[in-house]
């Protein structure tokens, strides 16, 4: 299948055969097995040569994906309502409510949120992202400074979790992108594969016993060997952070992926690991590592286990379509519409592309987690029926 992706660049190789001699060092530095998390985590993030970190252009037509925001403001001007309201709930001492984006890509959703949240009277005296790599940082300060200048003095940029946190925290598209265990269930036991040099490159490992906190994740999923996934240990943990961290306050999260009963089904017995290069979907984990996105569907059960263990509530979930339409995105498009021209049919097209269960319609799903937030959020108000974690 990877032989029919587009050739990249010679500049784009010489990169990746870069990333890829540090992660080859790797490899031999662990004795010759690498966790395929590990593998991921370098393959995505490696300062300066990671997917993530690097110059490639990534997101919109050009790039490998195309996210909701990247696709029609109209996404963060619903997603705004429902920040509003979740700022409009968090009293304003002992700090006040900010908005905190996690993994902000181009910076435009940042843009899109804060023009709706100031048409909307409710815009924090703080938006604060916090975003691993350095190249999108800056490629985020220049879409907010071009797109929102009188509004760019409000952002700011963190270099870690904060310590203590109210207000409305906001990723989309983030847990899928966090570095996830492969796994094997087989007939003698929990098995962890890993990734081993193979000629040139990088091939799957003989698969290990699974240990620890794996192990017992594993142990407690529903799945009859023989059986591959993965496991995303990262977004448990990462969830489970904000149990310590938020003091009142809401957790936005929107992203692909499935309830546990769905993610593990028969049906799905080889996994959800794939890559996006230049809009082309292929599964060759070990293709010039570095120069695709790596991503796997999201297990919101368990997002929605290790909030609540951590103390928070889980306040609704629901599919991307009913959250987007119980935030008002309909009335949104008809006063697009009123102004008529080619910009209404883009943004009608867009909307299709939100909500048909098709497209990102019913596999993206918007969950909340929350503490000291007691109204009904307005997103999952209804049709969230058939949606049980
Ligand atoms: C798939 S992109 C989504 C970008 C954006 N939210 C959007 O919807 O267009 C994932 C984003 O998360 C960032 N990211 C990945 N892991 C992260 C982490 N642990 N902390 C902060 N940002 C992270 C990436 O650099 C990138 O900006």
């Amino acid at each position: 299948m990877s032989d029919q992706l587009p050739v990249p660049s010679p500049d784009a190789q010489a990169a990746s055969r870069e990333l890829s001699a540090c992660i080859a060092a790797c490899i031999r530095t662990v004795g010759g097995w690498l966790s395929f998390a590990d593998y991921m985590d370098m393959a995505l993030h490696l300062p300066g040569l990671g997917y993530y970190a690097g110059g490639s252009h990534k997101f919109g037509t050009e790039g490998d994906f195309v996210t909701a925001p990247e696709l029609t403001p109209l996404f963060g001007q619903a997603l705004a309502r429902q920040v509003a309201q979740v700022l409009g709930a968090v009293p304003p001492a002992p700090t006040l409510p900010h908005v905190l984006e996690v993994g902000a890509g181009s910076g435009k959703l940042a843009a899109d949120l804060l023009l709706a949240l100031e048409a909307l009277d409710a815009l924090p005296a703080r938006y604060e992202i916090l975003e691993l790599s350095g190249e999108l940082r800056a490629r985020q300060r220049q879409t907010i400074e071009a797109a929102v200048p009188h509004l760019a003095a409000r952002v700011v940029w963190l270099d870690e979790l904060p310590e203590k946190f109210s207000g409305c925290v906001i990723a989309n598209e983030l847990l899928d992108a966090l570095p996830v265990h492969a796994v094997a269930w087989r007939e003698d036991g929990l098995k962890e594969r890993g990734v081993i040099l193979c000629g040139e490159g990088f091939g799957w490992a003989e698969e290990r016993p699974a240990q620890g906190a794996l192990a017992e994740a594993m142990a407690a999923l529903p799945v009859e060997a023989p059986f591959e996934s993965e496991v995303g240990l990262a977004a448990r943990a990462w969830v489970a952070e904000w149990g310590r961290r938020l003091e009142r306050g809401a957790l936005l999260l929107v992203d692909y992926g499935l309830p546990r009963h769905e993610l593990y089904h028969p049906l799905r017995n080889r996994g959800t690991l794939r890559c996006h290069y230049r809009q082309r979907m292929h599964e060759d984990l070990f293709w010039w590592p570095g120069l695709s996105d790596i991503t796997t569907h999201v297990d919101f059960t368990a997002v929605a286990e290790a909030g609540f263990d951590a103390g928070l509530d889980v306040l609704g979930y629901t599919n991307q379509a009913a959250f987007l339409i119980n935030c008002g995105i309909g009335e949104l498009l008809a006063t697009r519409q009123a102004a008529g021209g080619e910009q209404a049919l883009r943004a009608a097209s867009a909307l299709q592309m939100l909500l048909a269960p098709r497209e990102m319609g019913e596999m993206f799903k918007a969950i909340a987690l929350g503490k000291g937030i007691d109204a009904p959020l307005l997103g999952f108000a209804h049709g969230d029926r058939c949606h049980t974690l």
